[in-house]
């Protein structure tokens, strides 16, 4: 059973058909959606397998977390459901082989629950990680957005973003995993230089006639004050896996270190006219637990559709950020 699950998966891979599609991922997101507004006991989410089968992940909305036994006065919840996402090399390596589950050997998402810690006795949700007010995060991102706009790296960042041939008729910035600025401590953040990042680039493609670029991002990390300050700035959050619908053959794909696996989704679902996001690299050996790793499906659309741009480096905020604008005669038609 093991063997048949990926020798289909395999050859689905091989022929070039998409492991994610917008379709499953807009059927998920209505559900999501539906469950939002009323979660009831006994609710499911259907999810659609590769090999067609549906699959019904029970909604554990408010449920007690299984493997949280938790203290005296505190449990781990469940509160909304989220995504997994697993690639064609994940579904296909043989590490659990013992728990292979035939339900789940042809998913490449799955549903499961975010978590928090509450209270018994009040019914409050004991805070995960120190954050710090509104203030405070807008007066931080304000430092380094200007910091960042009068330094050597944003001269040469722009410089080569202008002298790239830019496909024309972007509409808008689409960024992943760019991470919350919501956080106590640290004077400097990777996350602050990632959203002025995306900023950046709305300024500059806005000066050279792209008109009304929107600005759309892709955090479950985001917290209400992350999209409080977004919203100030223009820029529109949407919850998992909302995001990648907006993404099309106009966009600019900005994704730094994901936790998911953004360049695989990406590379199945279209063909956007600038990936700024970690340095594809061939030939390097494949790890199908990495959580972005590039497929031999993503090395391939880089090699034969894009251009890479050399861009200046900057570890501490971008990590091995490359950037990647879409060749002129490469627009084909958009997965679904
Ligand atoms: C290793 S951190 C990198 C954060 C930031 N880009 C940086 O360079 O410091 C991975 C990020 O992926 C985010 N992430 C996880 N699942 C995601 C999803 N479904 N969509 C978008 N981002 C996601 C995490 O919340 C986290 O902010």
């Amino acid at each position: 059973m093991r063997a048949q699950a990926h020798q289909f998966i395999t050859q689905l891979y091989n022929e070039g058909l998409p492991v994610f599609t917008k379709t499953a991922l807009e059927d998920i997101a209505q559900q999501f959606d539906q469950c939002a507004e009323k979660a009831s006991y006994g609710q499911t989410i259907r999810v659609t397998a590769l090999n067609g089968a549906i699959v019904e992940f029970p909604l554990e909305t408010d449920n007690p977390y299984p493997y949280d036994y938790g203290d005296d006065d505190y449990r781990c919840i469940m509160t909304r459901p989220r995504l997994v996402y697993r690639t064609a090399a994940e579904l296909t390596a043989d590490r659990d082989v013992q728990f292979f589950s035939p339900t789940r050997a042809y998913l490449p998402l799955e549903v499961a629950h975010s978590t928090e810690k509450r209270c018994l006795s009040t019914g409050c949700t004991v805070d995960g990680w120190p954050t710090t007010s509104y203030e405070a995060v807008v007066d931080r991102f304000c430092r380094a957005r200007t910091a960042w706009r009068a330094s050597e790296h944003y001269r040469q960042f722009m410089a080569a973003l202008s002298s790239a041939t830019i496909p024309t008729g972007i509409r808008n910035i689409v960024g992943f995993a760019c991470s919350t600025m919501n956080w106590a401590y640290e004077d400097k953040l990777p996350s602050d230089a990632q959203h002025a990042l995306l900023l950046g680039l709305r300024d500059l493609l806005s000066a050279d006639g792209h008109v009304d670029v929107h600005c759309i991002v892709q955090d479950p990390i985001y917290t209400d004050i992350d999209r409080q300050v977004l919203q100030s700035l223009n820029v529109t959050v949407l919850d998992d896996p909302r995001a990648f619908l907006e993404v099309d053959n106009n966009s600019v794909v900005l994704s730094v270190s994901p936790d998911i696996p953004i360049q695989q989704i990406i590379t199945d679902i279209a063909r956007p006219a600038i990936l700024l996001w970690n340095r594809v690299t061939e030939g390097k050996k494949e790890d199908p637990f990495a959580a972005d790793y590039a497929s031999t499906r993503v090395i391939s659309m880089i090699r034969d559709e894009y251009v890479k741009v050399p861009i200046p480096e900057d570890r501490d905020y971008f990590d091995d950020l490359a950037l990647y604008v879409r060749k002129a005669a490469c627009t084909r038609t958009e997965g679904s």
